[in-house]
């Protein structure tokens, strides 16, 4: 390990030989600690990164006032809608997504080293119970889903196949995250399966270009974006892994979707028969203050502009068709090619601008005291995963159905948006709404039967609760055997044991006729 001698040699270069200043108070322990954090930060790049964080402090805030000029909504040509396809155009994608997944050619990759700080929870958010009545977590839902999606394309091909899922983790979220996955048993994942990685950290730094001690022995880091993606994956040799693995398709996504579909085999199979090398699926935009980045074009070339980056003027403009003329909201899903991964990350990582965040950091003033500031005080400093679209020779959008799709978990209940309780409501409309198109009715708590609503609702909580096991459905295929011309009483939860008939010495009477007639068990809950 550097000594303090050569650590405080490299900071004067950087012009950050404050960071030592408590050094004679320090203790052993939180002096190795101290140096173990400074050691590998390069003189000229923590330099460049301060100076950066200051001048682009000294900027105007708020977006670039040419910004607006220069955007234009995507061309109808790069965009295709599962909305407005008929379902043998949808049927051709899904097809070839999954002959891929069967080829094991395509992984999942999940950032998930953001700190969560709109929720409010000191652990991963992945690891969060959004209140289910099965009690997952983001984390199960996801695992479950990747061995239904290889399950499915298996069967498809006669095959058995694979989707690693690599886990792009940060100094806040790599130990959690891992000792959960150890105690939940992988959640019956090949543990060879799945790669955790740990993103870069930056100091975060003062308005002025210094960075920030939080304690005495300890520098305020912040994870480097979800944009550190492309030097985590040079770090940790995450492309030669998929290589290896013969992997060519890459489906990244934010952790905090409780609709995710993971390697979705009609996003897949779509971006691999336009020949894309770099895609991002879509939502409309509820409104127009909706935070969430918008897929457009910035002198032509295919972009996302931040929600935090654009104007409301412009975030409000209109189409001829009354629409938001800017209504491509980035739903943090995107398909790249290893590739296009390679080039990015040997040719043009450094040539991603870091976009700017201004912080309320804690800090220790000049005699020691720990300090809350009450304004903001700092720049953390980040890139944005999707700032490589510029890059593309071939960008394509994949516009999805939102209630099918997305929906966030950013804040705590009782935010009326993004919440714990939207997210929850979600999820169980949404397979309410499977149960309903697979042929079940629903019985309320008296025995009466619930109206079966013309367009199942959207928002809110269902009329009654269901559940499904991703590991029985992925997308709502293939209830019919369980649930066709069935009647339940909410709730009705469908696991995977669950979805399995009585045998015949289970089946018993039941007291209501025609009901769910092979599970007069505890299986499934239902009127037996
Ligand atoms: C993100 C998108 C936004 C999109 C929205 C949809 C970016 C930069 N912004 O916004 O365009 O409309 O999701 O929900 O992608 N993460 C890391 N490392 C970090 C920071 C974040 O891995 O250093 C991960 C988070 O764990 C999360 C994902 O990146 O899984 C998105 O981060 P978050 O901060 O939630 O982004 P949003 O601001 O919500």
């Amino acid at each position: 390990m550097a000594s303090e001698r050569e650590v405080r040699v490299r900071l004067r270069r950087a012009g950050q030989e404050h960071l030592l200043r408590f050094w004679a108070e320090l203790a052993p322990g939180p002096r190795a600690a101290l140096l173990a954090e400074l050691a590998p930060l390069e003189p000229e790049a923590l330099r460049e990164h301060c100076r950066r964080a200051a001048a682009a402090c000294a900027l105007p805030p708020g977006p670039s006032p040419d910004l607006a000029a220069r955007l234009r909504p995507l061309p109808p040509e790069r965009v295709g809608s599962v909305g407005r396809s008929d379902p043998e155009t949808r049927r051709c994608w899904e097809e070839e997504g999954f002959r891929q997944i069967a080829l094991n050619k395509v992984a999942v990759l999940l950032l998930a080293g953001g700190q969560g700080t709109r929720l409010g929870v000191a652990y991963p958010k992945g690891m969060y119970r959004v209140g289910l009545p099965s009690g997952k977590t983001l984390y199960q839902l996801q695992a479950e889903r990747i061995r239904r999606v290889e399950q499915l394309a298996g069967e498809r091909r006669g095959t058995r196949c694979t989707v690693p899922w690599y886990i792009m983790t940060s100094e806040f979220t790599l130990g959690p995250t891992a000792e959960f996955f150890k105690e939940h048993d992988f959640f019956h994942l090949d543990p060879a399966n799945v790669v955790m990685f740990e993103q870069r950290m930056l100091p975060a730094v003062t308005f002025d270009g210094k960075a920030i001690l939080e304690r005495k022995d300890k520098v305020a880091m912040a994870p480097d974006g979800n944009g550190g993606l492309y030097c985590a994956l040079a770090d940790h040799q995450i492309l030669e892994d998929m290589e290896r693995r013969g992997v060519e398709f890459v489906h990244v996504y934010c952790v905090d979707n409780i609709l995710v579909r993971l390697a979705d085999p009609a996003f897949i199979g779509f971006c691999v028969l336009r020949g894309a090398d770099c895609g991002a699926k879509v939502v409309e935009k509820a409104y127009p203050e909706e935070p969430v980045g918008v897929v457009c074009q910035v002198d032509g070339v295919p972009q996302v502009v931040e929600y935090s980056e654009i104007s409301p003027e412009t975030a409000r403009l209109r189409a001829s068709d009354g629409g938001l003329l800017y209504n491509a909201g980035n739903i943090c899903n995107h398909f790249f090619t290893r590739g296009f991964l390679q080039m990015v990350t040997r040719k043009c990582e450094p040539l991603l601008k870091p976009h700017v965040a201004v912080k309320k950091v804690p800090y220790v003033d000049e005699e020691g005291n720990l300090v809350k500031p009450l304004k903001p005080n700092g720049i953390k400093m980040e890139k944005f995963v999707f700032d490589v679209f510029q890059f593309a020779k071939n960008f394509v959008a994949f516009e999805v159905l939102r209630e099918e799709e997305f929906s966030p978990l950013k804040n705590a209940d009782p935010a009326s948006r993004d919440s714990p309780c939207t997210a929850r409501q979600a999820l169980l409309a949404q397979h309410y709404r499977w149960a309903l198109q697979a042929g079940a009715r629903f019985l309320d708590t008296h025995g009466a039967w619930l109206p079966q609503p013309p367009s199942p609702p959207l928002h809110g909580d269902p009329p009654a609760i269901c559940e499904i096991s991703p590991l029985v459905s992925y997308s709502g295929e293939g209830l019919e055997v369980y649930l066709q011309g069935q009647q339940f009483q909410s709730p009705l939860i469908l696991d995977e044991d669950q979805a399995k008939p009585c045998t015949e010495d289970e089946a018993g009477e039941t007291s209501w006729p025609g009901l769910f007639p092979w599970c007069c068990c505890s299986r499934v809950q239902c009127l037996c």
